[in-house]
């Protein structure tokens, strides 16, 4: 476990990640494990289904701890971005040591899943869609620079319709 973050109960479910120390913004909290990877020779293990990831060309990961603990939160203090080829976790804003780390599922998020969410914040959604674009228009906007380059070059034409409805929003 990397000295960044420590693993317990969380109120949101189960277990979650917490800062093991303060964090300013933009700092590298922790580096994703994306070495497990899911396919005929290597399923997922009984009772895992809800550690995986799905990244580019629908290939799936088998997330390992501390990472697989990551909560989701509509009021989000980390996001995930590849960074020199590796998918780190990047603090969005400050974190101070205790406070429980989590990110917004549907940012590079694709699939028709519909589940309840429990995070609590003041800005819960509630009802979460886990394909970005279902997002409201306005927490598309202030997601737009943290996706990642896989998934904006996957998603394209859907990034082309935001961009222009963005722009008509504030011509010129
Ligand atoms: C990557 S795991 C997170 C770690 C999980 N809490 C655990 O102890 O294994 C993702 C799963 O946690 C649960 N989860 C995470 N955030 C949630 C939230 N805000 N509301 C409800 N369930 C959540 C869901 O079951 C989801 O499939
Ligand atoms: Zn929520």
């Amino acid at each position: 476990m990397p000295p960044s973050v420590t693993v317990a109960q969380s109120k949101i479910d189960c277990q979650g990640v917490y800062a093991a120390a303060d964090f300013a913004p933009g700092v590298v909290i922790l580096t994703i494990d994306d070495s497990y990877l899911v396919d005929d020779e290597h399923p997922v293990p009984p009772g895992e289904a809800h550690h995986c990831d799905y990244l580019e060309a629908a290939k799936s990961i088998w997330m390992q701890p501390p990472e697989c603990f990551i909560n989701h939160s509509c009021d989000p203090n980390v996001y995930v971005k590849t960074l020199d080829g590796f998918r780190r976790v990047v603090s969005l804003r400050q974190i101070a040591v205790g406070e429980e780390v989590v990110y917004d599922f549907c940012v590079n998020s694709s699939g028709d899943v519909v589940w309840q969410c429990n995070c609590g914040a003041p800005r819960c959604r509630q009802t979460i869609h886990s394909d970005f674009f279902h997002l409201p228009l306005e927490l598309q906007k202030e997601y737009l620079p943290l996706l990642d380059d896989w998934f904006l070059q996957e998603r394209s034409a859907d990034v082309e319709v935001l961009m222009a409805a963005l722009s008509a929003e504030h011509p010129g």
